[in-house]
């Protein structure tokens, strides 16, 4: 080694060079052809979106592209910000297993080398943000954390981990013999009877990183007890989960489908109600007072009583769906002609995930205009969430999150089920051609 010292500078100009390579933020800029602006249900001609790093920089007509900025074409495409779904199942499928198959030869190990395939369908489909509403135990937690640190592609997911359930509900294993035993941890799952065993699951649960808590008011149709629509806490229980989580800062929503149960949560003060398959008028009037927001899964019944059949489910939870799903609509509706707050809620993992977007048609079919249905998944959602400041609209400031399609869903609301272009945080993830960027 001659001159170690000039060794020495060039290696620190190299360091430097590359720190410097790493430290510049890519800059992209999207012509939209056509932009629907969610927060103000308007459509805007030949915007320009600049992007810096994962965030919108700036919006308009007047906008001069950067020096060294990747342009994107979308000048004959319709722009919109990155759908959002507030209830998957985003680490199961129905469907993938025979039923009693799934119960007695699938552990939550299955579900967990699984679940990366349903993030990258689910945001193939230009959903950029989800709420993981129930999992097993700790694996839409890991799952969050893995697509964080850009492990694989996948939406961000805010997570429940495990649901919140009574002895004996819809969140427990119901129909089989005791001598059968679930010698499952009880750390491992979201039983809990009692103020304090809820309140205690609530706290267990935000310490280990759930972003919201999702707890089960009334029984269900996918599970073996006899109602549907029954409640399966009491008030003092219901209370007690929404204070605690609420002194948190932590939001919560209630699986809801009897009257009684759906009012009860509300008045507890969750923050949404999902399903609220028999909503009554009482109810309506507590969830407008309230602005509670109804969460209700309408595409479901569509593809539960097509295919849950041929999955070997019992015909006791077939007859079961068979008494909600029309109630449910016509209720959606109702609460849509009152004024409710409309999440879009679709819990996806029921249906195939990366279908998603197919519950558009249906919630403008029971009463939405094309427009309204846009911004429950978009506007509305980031409210519910807590993030408006970082999604719902294309707006300066808000992540990068836009999803463009072909035609014009205002005309065409089904057009949304073929999404062509994804971009999430700036990434883009699918090309304007249809094609996997990476
Ligand atoms: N997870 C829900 C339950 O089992 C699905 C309800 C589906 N049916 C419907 N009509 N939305 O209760």
């Amino acid at each position: 080694m001659k001159n170690p010292s000039k060794i020495l500078s060039i290696v620190a100009i190299c360091v430097f060079a590359s720190l410097q390579l790493f430290a510049q933020t890519k800059v992209t800029a999207i012509k939209a052809g056509r932009l629907i602006d969610t927060a103000t249900g308007r459509v805007l001609e030949n915007q320009t979106i600049v992007i810096e790093g994962e965030t919108i920089k700036a919006v308009g007509t007047n906008i001069t592209v950067p020096a060294g900025a990747e342009v994107i074409d979308l000048s004959r495409m319709t722009v919109m910000p990155g759908f959002t779904d507030s209830h998957v199942h985003i680490t199961g499928q129905s469907g993938t297993a025979e039923y009693y198959e799934g119960i007695f030869r699938r552990t939550v190990m299955d579900e967990a080398v699984s679940a990366h395939i349903y993030a990258k369908r689910t945001l193939d489909a230009g959903f950029t943000t989800v709420r993981s509403l129930g999992s097993g135990p700790f694996v839409d937690i890991a799952l969050r954390n893995a697509i964080n640190r850009g492990d694989f592609p996948g939406p961000r997911i805010i997570a429940a981990n495990m649901y919140i359930g009574s002895t004996g509900s819809h969140g427990d294993l119901n129909g089989f013999s005791p001598w059968l035993g679930d010698r499952t941890p009880p750390e491992m799952t979201g039983l809990a009877d009692g103020v304090d065993e809820v309140r205690k699951k609530v706290r267990y649960l935000i310490k280990y990183g759930a972003d919201v808590i999702k707890f089960g008011a009334t029984a269900g149709v996918l599970s073996e007890e006899a109602s549907v629509g029954a409640p399966q806490y009491s008030q003092e229980e219901m209370n007690a989960i929404v204070a605690e989580a609420h002194l948190h800062g932590i939001k919560v929503t209630a699986h809801a489908h009897g009257a009684e149960g759906i009012k009860m949560a509300i008045k507890a003060g969750v923050d949404s109600v999902e399903h609220g398959s028999f909503l009554d008028d009482e109810g309506i009037r507590l969830m407008k007072e309230r602005g509670t927001y109804l969460s209700a899964d309408i595409y479901n019944d569509d593809y539960i009583l097509a295919e849950f059949a041929k999955f070997g489910t019992p015909q006791k939870i077939i007859d079961k769906e068979k008494l909600v799903g029309r109630t449910q609509r016509e209720n959606f509706q109702k609460a849509v002609k009152a004024g409710v707050k409309i999440a879009y809620g679709t819990d996806a993992g029921v249906y195939p995930h990366g279908w998603n977007a197919k519950q558009f048609a249906k919630m403008v079919e029971w009463g939405m205009t094309q427009m309204a249905a846009i911004q429950a998944s978009t506007r509305n959602n980031a409210d519910l969430f807590g993030m408006s400041d970082k999604i719902g609209s294309i707006t300066a400031g808000k992540y990068a999150d836009i999803v463009a399609v072909e035609g014009d869903p205002l005309k065409d609301i089904s057009i949304l089920e073929k999404v062509s272009f994804v971009m999430k945080g700036g990434v883009v993830h699918k090309t304007a051609s249809g094609k996997a960027a990476r």
